[in-house]
């Protein structure tokens, strides 16, 4: 497997493949991180997995000095996977005159669920993945349903900017017991750990709730909500949206997800669940 941080780097090695798929992560990698490079394998092109955390996409209290950067056992886990290229770019060479003047701006969706907490996060999210689709030019690319709003807003970009890249969502991938794996599941003490369970559990509750009861949607999400404080969170929302195109729904009909984020601690936790009702 071959590790390149430089962009001249990256664009000699780019010259000399025919199709790549692209697996974007901020590494501290995960098994959700690596089925994704699995589900890249699958298309039998090569597979560049790049790992940045982009400091952009961060608020100013969030947990960019922070974040887990494990790059020895990122590299080892992505090799046995089978991956083909790393991608480790430093801040200095993404960000050469610091961040970029020119940004790639999302739509009004960016500024509710995770965006009405995180102001600006997608703007970062959508600079860099464009960045790096320029820097990588990948036939496709491979993002988690885990960040659902994230891959909405991407797909959008990549319609509205006529990217040539196709978007491939991988479903989440959940520990044994539920929680859905994240790099941030690091942060939480067993306590919290134990007491996490409450998020996707809250989110298979409201989802059979809202089937005896489909007009209920907004009480349905306050109970929701209260569940969640009940188990020690505190919770950012709880929404109950169309799927795929996060329209907020107001009756429960037809494919419907539905997407929380909330703090155990000082730990910030997201997760959303598919489910469909009669249309
Ligand atoms: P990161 O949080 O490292 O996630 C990288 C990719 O892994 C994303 O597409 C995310 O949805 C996916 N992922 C994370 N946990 C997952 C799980 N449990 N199951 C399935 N997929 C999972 O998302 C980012 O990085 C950044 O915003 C990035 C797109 C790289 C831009 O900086």
């Amino acid at each position: 497997m071959q590790v390149i941080r430089s962009l001249s780097a990256l664009r000699a090695w780019r010259t000399e493949q025919p199709d790549v798929g692209l697996v974007p992560t901020m590494g501290n990698l995960h098994e959700g991180h690596i089925e994704l490079v699995r589900v890249a394998r699958r298309h039998g092109e090569t597979v560049a997995t790049t790992i940045f955390v982009n400091p952009t996409q961060f608020g100013p209290n969030e947990d960019f000095a922070a974040y887990p950067r494990t790059l020895d056992a990122d590299l080892e886990q992505l090799e046995r996977a089978g991956n083909n290229m790393v991608f480790v770019p430093d801040v200095e060479s993404m960000y050469p005159d610091g961040p970029t003047q020119t940004r790639v701006l999302p739509g009004p969706l960016a500024n509710e669920l995770c965006g009405a907490h995180r102001p600006g996060h997608f703007d970062g999210v959508l600079t860099v993945v464009s960045k790096l689709f320029h820097l990588v030019q990948p036939r496709f690319a491979c993002f988690g349903r885990k960040d659902f709003q994230q891959l909405t807003l991407i797909r959008q970009m990549v319609r509205d900017l006529n990217f040539p890249v196709e978007i491939v969502p991988v479903p989440i991938v959940r520990a044994n017991d539920g929680l859905a794996l994240s790099s941030r599941n690091i942060y939480l003490g067993a306590d919290e750990r134990a007491r996490a369970l409450a998020l996707p559990r809250t989110l298979q509750w409201l989802a059979e709730t809202l089937r005896a009861a489909p007009d209920d949607v907004a009480r349905i999400e306050a109970q929701a909500l209260d569940r969640l404080r009940a188990a020690g969170f505190v919770p950012d929302y709880v929404s109950v949206r169309t799927e795929p195109n996060l329209v907020s729904a107001q009756h429960a009909r037809g494919a419907l997800i539905v997407l929380a984020a909330a703090r155990m601690g000082k730990t910030r936790l997201i997760d959303n669940l598919c489910f469909e009702l009669p249309a």
